[in-house]
């Protein structure tokens, strides 16, 4: 089984992650729906869609032409109901299982019958977001990894009602996307925030235990262990917010005291040092 045909993919919650998945979506020649909930935030969105092609028209890595095609394809909408008429909505908003399903009882009456639900939810349970719907087997998690043009990864997570057909598709778009998807099912952390949430936990700790500062805890991952970034420069750049919420639900799930965020993190998100995105976490960014 392959999936259906997919022309029309929705994107709601155009934030980093929403705002690059979008960009995959037309860069592999979908017609996107980006949904977000002010026209401000939308046309942040395709900003940073617009700036990002450019780098890569500037790298020769596409034509000016493929460019301007790519972006005439993302339509910007505040209201849900542009998302009508998408084959696949893929969500991307807040990491709250509230707010989450809200927003899929709503998908679940405006979006065509047959479309496939995805979301892109870090560490909640897609079954837990698929019983606000009244068609939970047309719910799927489509776990995109962060930066997600540049992350070949998409989790693609079965819930315990996700039928073979949205499960396919949704395998079949990542693919499309030029991803490389794997299946999984829906449990806590799916595959790699399983692995990583207290992989970076512990790093974390290790800051204190081994009085190292950030930037040589980040020097001894990447030159000693091959780590693409150093776990300081990557928990910023997941967002702090995000990381200790994901370690929080898995927490929560588990019980397993790696997965509970250590309190130096959680401090430094009461204090609003959210990592990149706020211009400061573990280091400092003039551009966000
Ligand atoms: N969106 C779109 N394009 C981007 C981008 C973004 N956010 N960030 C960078 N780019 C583009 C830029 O155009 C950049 O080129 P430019 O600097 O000339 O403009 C180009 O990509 C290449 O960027 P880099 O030179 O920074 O690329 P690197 O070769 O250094 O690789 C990396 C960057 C891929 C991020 C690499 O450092 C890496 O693999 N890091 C690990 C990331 C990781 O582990 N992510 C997973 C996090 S966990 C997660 O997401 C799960 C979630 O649930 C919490």
């Amino acid at each position: 089984m392959n999936g259906r045909d997919v022309r029309r993919v929705g994107v709601v919650g155009l934030g980093a992650m929403g705002a690059g998945i979008a960009q995959v979506a037309v860069e592999a020649g979908y017609d996107v729906v980006g949904r977000d909930v002010t026209e401000d935030l939308c046309a942040k969105a395709g900003e940073r869609i617009s700036h990002f092609l450019q780098r890569k028209v500037d790298k020769s890595q596409l034509t000016p032409e493929e460019r301007e095609v790519a972006l005439a394809r993302f339509a910007p909408a505040t209201s849900l109901e542009e998302l009508a008429q998408c084959d696949v909505v893929v969500e991307a908003i807040v990491e709250d299982l509230e707010a989450k399903q809200a927003l899929f009882a709503q998908l679940d009456e405006v979006v065509r019958g047959d479309a496939v639900l995805a979301t892109n939810t870090s560490a909640l349970s897609v079954g837990d977001i698929a019983a606000s719907t009244s068609t939970p087997e047309r719910v799927v998690g489509m776990h995109f990894f962060n930066p997600a043009p540049l992350m070949p990864l998409v989790e693609v997570v079965r819930a315990e009602l996700s039928s073979d057909d949205a499960v396919e598709t949704a395998f079949a778009l990542a693919e499309s996307f030029g991803k490389r998807p794997v299946r999984c099912h829906d449990t806590p952390g799916f595959v790699v925030n399983r692995i990583l949430i207290p992989l970076l936990n512990d790093c974390i700790r290790v800051l204190d235990e081994a009085r190292v500062s950030p930037e040589d805890l980040d020097t001894a991952m990447t030159a000693g262990a091959g780590w693409p970034m150093g776990p300081c420069a990557l928990v910023d750049l997941v967002g702090i917010d995000v990381h200790v919420h994901a370690s929080e639900a898995l927490y929560a799930k588990l019980h397993d005291p790696r997965t509970a965020p250590p309190p130096r993190i959680v401090a430094m998100r009461n204090e609003g040092l959210l990592g990149r995105k706020s211009g400061r976490g573990f280091y400092t960014y003039e551009s966000r």
